[in-house]
């Protein structure tokens, strides 16, 4: 089995709670060549655990590597990954691959330029319960009549703190977070035509961007096999000083709807992200623990009524862990050819209805 030599960039919270502990067990297929962070004391723990560090992702682009996983913040991910194709090296990123299409249509370039793979880290895709659902749903969607998304998030605080190792550190120069706000609110304006800032432009990062993202993306898949696209939005709203993000969206016209709806609930010690689709005859409903509770299922149900009696099937289709299969995913994409299950086009189309939504829930604030 061939083993890439993997630089990983970023050990924060999803670096350390997920991707380098799972590169770590996939011993055949990965070696960890270095670690950049942007913070001092994390190097430094870091190399007590053993790791090559850095201070700076262009010094792991120079060990050689065959692959790099972009774990740092969303708006060093389209630099890092146009970096790395440049120099020839396979990309795993974190979702959202970047902000705007427009970014989104220079990686696409460069990588078609460098030949190499870029996948990007939406896990549920590699969920063993999505991919169930996926086989269920109906290739015919005449009977769809509503998709419905729900997302309650508490952020991590509860789903950190009985992973022994996990540390985390506010040394990062204030240098390095000054440029980072101001790149971030650039690349927002590339994505939303607008300067953002505040309510907006934390309900655009936060609730759309960083966390509808991965269901706009799953809901996009599923859309897939029903034969099914996108039509008008038809509403979006940030709420909750931007800790809540909504929208609506038209599908076959105006026959049916998709709604999403993520709200921030920094207090409560519960994570709820559900999937649900409504047909006339049948309801497909997924929900989602929180994606830091490894090897947790996600849970799928099915309800149907013969007459009077209705009644709810649950399904389980393993124990395997997504944020594990999306790196064996990208590892057959890399050495086998194996096709990329999340890649450049597919975060394109994601990133375009999350600039729309954004287009409408701006407009409307207007109006308000
Ligand atoms: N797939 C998922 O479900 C999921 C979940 C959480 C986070 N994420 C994504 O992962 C990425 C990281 O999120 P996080 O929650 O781990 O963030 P975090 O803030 O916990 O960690 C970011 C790390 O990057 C380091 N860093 C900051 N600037 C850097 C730079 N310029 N170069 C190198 N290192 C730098 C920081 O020191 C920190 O250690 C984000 O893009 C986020 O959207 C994905």
């Amino acid at each position: 089995m061939r083993k890439l030599k993997i630089g990983v960039v970023g050990a924060g919270l999803i670096g350390q709670v997920e991707h380098i502990p799972n590169l770590l067990r996939l011993t055949a297929r990965f070696e960890v060549s270095g670690i950049a962070d942007a913070s001092t004391m994390m190097r430094e723990e870091l190399a007590r655990r053993g790791f090559s560090v850095y201070s700076d992702y262009r010094q792991l682009l120079e060990l050689g590597l065959d692959a790099i996983l972009i774990a740092a913040p969303d708006q060093y991910h389209a630099e890092i990954t146009l970096a790395s194709l440049d120099k020839g090296i396979n990309v795993f990123c974190e979702k959202p691959l970047c902000f705007s299409v427009a970014e989104a249509k220079e990686i696409a370039m460069a990588q078609q330029h460098s030949g190499k793979v870029v996948q990007v880290g939406y896990m549920k895709r590699f969920d063993p319960n999505y991919e169930l659902l996926l086989s269920m749903v109906p290739r015919n969607a005449d009977g769809l009549r509503m998709i419905n998304v729900e997302v309650q998030d508490p952020d991590s605080w509860p789903f950190t703190q009985h992973q022994g190792n996990f540390v985390k550190f506010d040394d990062v120069p204030a240098s390095i977070i000054q440029e980072g706000s101001a790149r971030r609110v650039e690349q927002v304006r590339r994505a939303t035509g607008r300067t953002l800032t505040g309510a907006e432009m934390w309900g655009f990062t936060n609730s759309y961007c960083s966390s509808l993202i991965h269901d706009i993306n799953a809901v996009h898949g599923l859309l897939d096999v029903m034969g099914l696209d996108t039509s008008k939005v038809i509403g979006a709203a940030f709420f909750a000083n931007g800790d809540g993000g909504h929208g609506t969206v038209r599908l076959k016209g105006r026959d049916a709807i998709w709604q999403m709806t993520h709200l921030f609930v920094p207090k409560i010690a519960d994570y709820n992200e559900r999937i649900a689709l409504y047909f006339d005859d049948v309801v497909f409903e997924l929900t989602f623990p929180s994606p830091y509770l490894n090897h947790f299922p996600t849970k799928l149900t099915v309800a149907r009524s013969d007459g009077n009696v209705w009644q709810k099937t649950e399904y389980r289709a393993g124990y395997e862990e997504a944020f594990i299969r999306e790196l064996i995913g990208f590892w057959e994409s890399v050495v086998e050819g194996a096709a990329i299950r999340n890649n450049i086009a597919a975060a394109t189309r994601d990133l375009a209805l999350a600039a729309a939504l954004a287009e409408y829930a701006l407009a409307s604030q207007v109006a308000a």
